[in-house]
């Protein structure tokens, strides 16, 4: 599933970047090349950031 439809960013890949990058979702963004265009997905991609850290799975 697409967390970021500007950026085509996947769930999956957020989670990963959660796992290998600290910071929050505008931070993984970076990390992965990307920035935010709309940012109408990053109150929810916080929320993916917090639950792969917490070991909550999708
Ligand atoms: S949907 Fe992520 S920046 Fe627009």
């Amino acid at each position: 599933m697409y967390i970021c439809i500007c950026n085509a960013i996947r769930e999956k890949d957020l989670r990963c970047a959660a796992r290998c990058h600290a910071g929050d979702a505008e931070t993984l963004y970076e990390e992965m090349g990307f920035s935010p265009q709309c940012c109408q997905c990053l109150h929810d991609a916080d929320v993916i950031v917090a639950a792969e850290r917490a070991g909550i799975p999708a």
